[in-house]
């Protein structure tokens, strides 16, 4: 199978990896005790993705699109994030051979999965505020 140089270097340098303690959204693809999963934990400041980080179980075209997805993302509008697609991560990355392609699918999933977890949160945090004042 034929790899780009990028997905290569991504494989074999992964940028972002980790996990955020304290993150304001988590979001996590696949299944744990069967497979390949990511998760991905985002921190959100002024509406921008402050940080990402993530941890995958998957081969290294999985690690590559997951890699590559926190570049796209990081110090990005949560707007800019919300319009990542699987596409844009295969382009980004040179390509992909096409066995390999689904394996993109994880990336951009657990990254919208930590995007609508932030969301989800928010919404409970104002409501919360709210039931201060509702005595
Ligand atoms: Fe399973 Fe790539 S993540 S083959």
């Amino acid at each position: 199978m034929q790899y780009s140089e990028k997905v290569l270097d991504h494989a074999r340098n992964p940028r972002h990896v980790g996990f955020i303690e304290d993150a304001d959204g988590v979001g996590m693809v696949g299944d744990p005790s069967c497979g390949d999963f990511v998760v991905m934990t985002i921190r959100v400041q002024d509406g921008r993705i402050a940080d990402i980080q993530y941890q995958i179980r998957g081969c290294g075209a999985a690690i590559a699109t997951c890699s590559v997805t926190a570049e796209l993302v990081y110090g990005q509008s949560l707007e800019t994030a919300d319009l990542l697609t699987d596409e844009d991560v295969v382009q980004a990355l040179d390509g992909l051979p096409e066995p390999k392609l689904h394996c993109s699918n994880l990336a951009a999933s657990a990254l919208h999965a930590a995007l609508e977890d932030y969301r989800q949160r928010r919404k409970a945090d104002l409501h919360d505020w709210r039931s201060l004042y509702a005595r």
